[in-house]
């Protein structure tokens, strides 16, 4: 069985908007293996966003994931690295299907990073990666 990683950003969790999520998780048919709600740590993140490192957004994007609690889920399903990412829609939230996480839930707040709730690991190699960070 295939999981992968899905953090509710701190965006989503000031907005309480953790439960619409995670029952959009379990209504989609995936289990909820694991969850953990902490603030994260800037080494964690530095690790989990290496691969974005000198882009423009990078900064931005760790001083907002600094800023308050995430919520960790680990997720089981066939499929469901796609299939999360699926559920939540496209990166930017403005343009993002509705009927999508990002897409119904989330907006452009004119701030130098895109806030869009929610981040899902984007293969099985990340998935495994990611995992391993954020549950050890
Ligand atoms: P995650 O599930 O969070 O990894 O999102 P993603 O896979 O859709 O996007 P990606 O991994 O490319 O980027 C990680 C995060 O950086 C995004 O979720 C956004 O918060 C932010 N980001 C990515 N691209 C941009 C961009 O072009 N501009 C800005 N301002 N933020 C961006
Ligand atoms: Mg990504």
């Amino acid at each position: 069985i295939e999981e992968t990683l899905v953090l509710v950003k701190p965006d989503g969790v000031k907005r309480q908007l953790t439960g619409e999520i995670l029952s959009r998780i379990e209504r989609k048919g995936y289990e909820i293996v694991d969850i953990r709600k902490f603030t994260p740590e800037r080494e964690l993140l530095a690790a989990h966003y290496a691969e974005h490192e000198g882009k423009p957004f990078y900064e931005p994007l760790v001083e907002f994931m600094l800023s308050g609690d995430v919520v960790a889920v680990r997720v089981a399903g066939n499929r469901v690295i796609e299939g999360f990412r699926s559920l939540a829609g496209t990166t930017d939230p403005t343009t993002a299907a509705p009927g999508t996480i990002r897409g119904d839930l989330g907006r452009d707040w004119g701030l130098q990073v895109q806030q869009n709730l929610v981040h899902g690991s984007d293969s099985v190699e990340s998935a495994q990666r990611e995992l391993g960070l954020w549950f050890g």
